[in-house]
């Protein structure tokens, strides 16, 4: 490639990976906005979609409401709430230009094109999702599966920003991780479960049906009904504040806890094998900090239970789940890289191409 060339491209990497930056912190905005957004009672403040009451914004001032009152005189307004799902659109808003600019810049350089538009298709079925949780007046179906597109729309986009690291730098080859692939697959969709299970209690309001810890007021087992976690609350005007009965409420509370001793047991036994496997430095940081999210999702679950639900450790079970999430997916794709690399690529990769190499002790692994 001529100089020129090489530099236009090397600027165009360096544009598209603070893009894909930037997206990744827009997505924990948006995710953390519509945890608040449904926390504070917010998903129904604008009844219509996209705009709020046929306007562009959110009602502003007395005037604004007058009018909007005249035009739907069974409406009760009420603007605090229209503006926090207004803040909600607007950042979702500019995270799908970024989105989209990511995409066309993929197709520009040629690079990650599957991966973006992957990233491109669940941004638009995000917004219908966003659109249908108003028009079906939160049916918890599709609230929950906003949750979980939101969670996957940034672990995609880390993911991508991961592979853009990795082009760039080469890793010391750890074959022995390579046994622990298939349980960290099953982990992440552990993780995956519980994080549905955890939008389905919220979804249906169950978070204050048991208010006990460890477990739940007494004579839960004589109410609690596995058939009616899975039962789908349809055919209702509206399901703001819950639609279901007590005991299907609190049979979907206790199934998250249950779900949370799996997820944590699961995860933990993960993080140990890999840690007694793991060689780089990197690695255990990874590991550590999964190990310290997870612990620290605990916590706030628990938290959520002991407090009844206060705001701050509502939305921040909800964050920090995105982040268990998206550190667990890049656990997975770490364990690939570092088990697929071989020492003759590493060498290659180093004399050939000048790439750095991401470890400590790089004699001793290439000899090993
Ligand atoms: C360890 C793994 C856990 C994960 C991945 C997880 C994930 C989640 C997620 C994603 C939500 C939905 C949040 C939202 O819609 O804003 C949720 C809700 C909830 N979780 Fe967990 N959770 C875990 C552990 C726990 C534990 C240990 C408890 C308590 C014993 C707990 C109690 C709750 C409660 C009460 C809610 C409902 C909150 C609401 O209505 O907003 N969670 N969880």
């Amino acid at each position: 490639m001529k100089p020129e060339a090489n530099f236009v491209a090397g600027v165009g990497n360096i544009a598209f990976r603070r893009l894909v930056s930037l997206a990744i912190f827009l997505a924990l905005i948006v995710i953390g906005l519509g945890a608040y957004t449904r926390l504070t009672d917010a998903g129904l403040g604008c009844p219509d979609w996209p705009g709020c009451y046929g306007k562009l914004t959110a009602p502003l001032h007395d005037g604004h409401i007058a009018e909007i009152q005249q035009q739907f005189p069974h409406a009760f307004i009420e603007p605090h709430k229209a503006h926090n799902e207004m803040l909600h659109r607007y950042v979702a808003g500019l995270l799908g230009l970024v989105v989209l600019t990511i995409f066309i810049s993929s197709l520009l350089i040629k690079r990650w094109r599957v991966h973006c538009s992957l990233i491109a298709v669940l941004v638009v079925l995000q917004a219908l999702l966003g659109m249908w949780t108003v028009t079906m007046n939160l049916i918890p179906l599709v609230v929950m599966a906003h949750l979980l597109g939101g969670f996957l729309l940034l672990s995609l986009l880390v993911l991508l920003r991961v592979k853009i690291y990795c082009r760039h730098n080469a890793v010391i080859p750890e074959s022995k991780l390579r046994a622990f692939l298939p349980f960290a697959y099953i982990a992440g969709l552990i993780v995956l479960a519980q994080i549905a299970l955890g939008g389905w209690t919220s979804a249906n309001y169950a978070a204050l049906t048991c208010t006990q810890f460890p477990v739940c007021e007494p004579g839960w087992q004589t109410r609690f009904s596995l058939e009616s976690i899975f039962h789908l609350p349809l055919g209702h005007d509206t399901y703001e504040y819950g639609v279901l009965p007590y005991e299907a409420r609190m049979s979907i509370h206790i199934a998250h806890r249950v779900g949370a001793a799996i997820t944590f047991f699961s995860v933990s036994a993960l993080l140990l094998c890999c840690w007694h496997a793991a060689r780089s430095s990197g690695l255990r940081r990874l590991i550590l900090t999964v190990g310290a999210v997870l612990v620290l999702q605990a916590i706030l679950g628990i938290l959520n239970v002991y407090l009844h639900l206060p705001l701050f450790t509502a939305v921040a079970h909800n964050l920090v789940a995105a982040n268990l999430l998206m550190l667990i997916v890049v656990l997975i794709q770490q364990l690939h890289w570092r088990t697929r690399s071989s020492v003759a690529t590493l060498q290659k990769n180093i004399i050939e191409k000048n790439i750095p190499v991401v470890a400590v002790n790089i004699n001793r692994n290439i000899h090993q």
